[in-house]
């Protein structure tokens, strides 16, 4: 277990696609999630992609608190509001947090590892939201992502997740993916 060195904007590691791995239970592989769960613990984050510290291969780990979560929900209702306005206001808020209940949204995420993911967009639906990177400190911007997407990745004992997710989730692994892309 190891806190490892984060790569800035700017650096080579960042701006380049990652490699996917080929066996995800290779002892490597292992050291390596478990010094980036040390790692995001550390630096109070969200999520990170393997390229952040320095290793060019297709993994990212990410994880939602509670509280995270909480707020997300929160904002996601208000920015609806925002845009929307007028008349069909209330019936798609409704339909916002029915989606949202069903989505699991506003829900926590337990700490997830992902290797090689693959997404896949569920509508052209975009949200605009808020996010911060590790790499890029003391930096936030407004970033449009899908509001709704499927995710697939092999787990860290070699079996596959398939997941289809919405709000701050999609939002969090839309961001940890761009890292794989050299984004
Ligand atoms: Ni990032």
């Amino acid at each position: 277990m190891a806190i490892l060195k984060l790569a800035r904007m700017g650096h080579p590691v960042l701006k380049r696609t990652a490699d996917a791995i080929n066996d995800p239970t290779a002892p490597e592989i292992r050291r390596l999630i478990a010094d980036m769960v040390d790692t995001l613990a550390d630096a109070s984050g969200v999520g990170l992609a393997a390229p952040q510290v320095h290793v060019p291969k297709r993994l990212v780990i990410f994880h939602i608190p509670e509280s995270r979560a909480r707020e997300a929900l929160d904002d996601d209702m208000e920015e609806g509001e925002d845009e929307e306005g007028e008349d069909e206001e209330d019936e798609e808020d409704e339909e916002d947090e029915e989606d949202d209940e069903e989505n699991g949204n506003g829900d926590a995420v337990p700490m997830t590892v992902l290797i090689n993911p693959e997404i896949e967009a569920l509508s052209d639906e975009t949200v605009i939201g808020v996010e911060g990177c590790l790499s890029l400190p003391d930096m936030i911007g407004r970033v449009p992502r899908f509001r709704h997407i499927r995710y697939k990745a092999l787990t860290p004992d070699g079996s596959n997740i398939e997941r289809e997710v919405s709000g701050l989730h999609a939002r969090v692994v839309q961001h940890e993916c761009d890292h794989l892309e050299g984004i």
